[in-house]
């Protein structure tokens, strides 16, 4: 099977990439590269041995998607492009309705027009904006705190409506958690532009020696230490999910959703811990305000991605650790691309 990865240089689909590759699937990318280095591209052919067919391109460009279409034999896309930054998002919204709402209509169009009609689709936890109670479930009502949310909720939606109107379309809507770590090798792993807005990034270039100091944001939520929890996956694991849901895709199975964590919460000083463990050093923090917007506690039951994909996360949050260090104390500054 052939499968078109958009978004294919990023994080997550660097990773899905070696399991597709391992797996003995074909795999077609399509990056613009706004958030990403053709490096990672190059790092996973090196580690598997195989060849990725890759398209620098846009998919706002719907001539360039139709081409591709056209020279490949795509079976199912696993579509990860897109913007995620929850803050620029407040800061330049129609970018990011722009780049992430139209860019998956104009895939979708292309891929009707292509007879592809198979879809992967990254979601996120987002979409329970501050969920009632947790463990979070599929059908949990759903709402959105910022532009980038609310592009997930809305692409939701439309894939939602698109099923109603054709239901030749099998599409897999996968709810990511917080995806941290890296493959094991130490040669493929996230690399955020600037300094980190996510938890688990900062605390590996303080690690490594690049920033100073990680910022605990808050200590006074109703938790058990009062920082924030979440629900940690392994980018390993994450990947693992794609595959299984392309393996559902193939039994036709409609439109479906699925969490995919690990169903535990860690603390971000659980995190900071766990962290020292891994790279064998006090690593200094200090709590600030809490950040707007964030939520005190969220993590998944991801049962029924284990009742009918057969997936669970199998990596412990050590693992996530050491393998988030292996890469960062390599790659102090990324892919030096950029
Ligand atoms: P990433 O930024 O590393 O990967 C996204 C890739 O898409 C980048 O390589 C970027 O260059 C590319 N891209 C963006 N807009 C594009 C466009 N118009 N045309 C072509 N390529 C484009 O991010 P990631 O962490 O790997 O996330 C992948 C997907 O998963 C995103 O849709 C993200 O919203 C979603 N997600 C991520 C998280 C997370 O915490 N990392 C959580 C939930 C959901
Ligand atoms: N945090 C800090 N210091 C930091 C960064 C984060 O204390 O420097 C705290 C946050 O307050 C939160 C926890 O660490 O309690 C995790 O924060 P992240 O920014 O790593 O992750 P979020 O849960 O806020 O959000 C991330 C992505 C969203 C995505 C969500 C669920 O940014 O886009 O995971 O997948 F929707």
């Amino acid at each position: 099977m052939k499968i078109l990865v958009t978004g294919g240089a990023g994080y997550i689909a660097s990773h899905t990439n070696l399991e597709l590759l391992n797996a003995g699937y074909e795999v077609v990318a399509i990056d613009n590269l706004s958030n990403s280095c053709m490096e990672s591209v190059q790092r996973v052919e090196k580690l598997t041995g195989k060849k990725i067919q890759f398209y620098e391109g846009d998919i706002l460009d719907k001539e360039y998607l139709l081409r591709i279409f056209a020279i490949e034999k795509i079976d199912a896309v696993i579509h990860f492009a897109g913007l995620k930054a929850v803050g620029e998002s407040c800061a330049i919204p129609l970018k990011y309705f722009n780049n992430n709402v139209s860019g998956t209509i104009t895939l979708l169009e292309a891929m009707k027009e292509s007879n592809v009609q198979n879809l992967v689709f990254s979601s996120s936890a987002t979409v329970y904006g501050d969920p009632v109670s947790v463990p979070v479930t599929e059908d949990f009502p759903l709402s959105v705190a910022n532009p980038y949310g609310r592009t997930k909720l809305m692409i939701e939606e439309m894939l939602n409506d698109l099923y109603q109107s054709d239901s030749t379309w099998n599409i897999a809507v996968l709810r990511y958690f917080n995806p941290i770590g890296a493959h094991e090798s130490g040669e493929i792993g996230e690399d955020p532009n600037g300094i980190p807005n996510n938890l688990v990034p900062f605390v590996a270039k303080v690690a490594a020696g690049v920033l100073d100091t990680i910022n605990v944001f808050g200590d006074d939520y109703d938790t058990p230490d009062g920082t924030g929890i979440r629900d940690y996956i392994h980018v390993v694991d994450l990947a693992l999910g794609h595959i299984k849901a392309i393996e559902k895709l193939v039994t036709n199975p409609g439109l479906v959703t699925y969490n995919l964590g690990t169903g535990v919460g860690y603390s971000v000083l659980d995190i900071i811990h766990n962290y020292e463990k891994a790279c064998n050093k006090k690593l200094p923090y200090k709590v600030t305000a809490r950040r707007p917007g964030d939520i005190a506690t969220s993590y998944a039951d991801s049962s029924k991605a284990l009742r009918e994909l057969g997936w669970r996360a199998e990596r412990s949050i050590d693992k996530m650790c050491e393998d988030s260090y292996r890469w960062q104390s390599r790659n102090p500054n990324g892919y030096l691309c950029k």
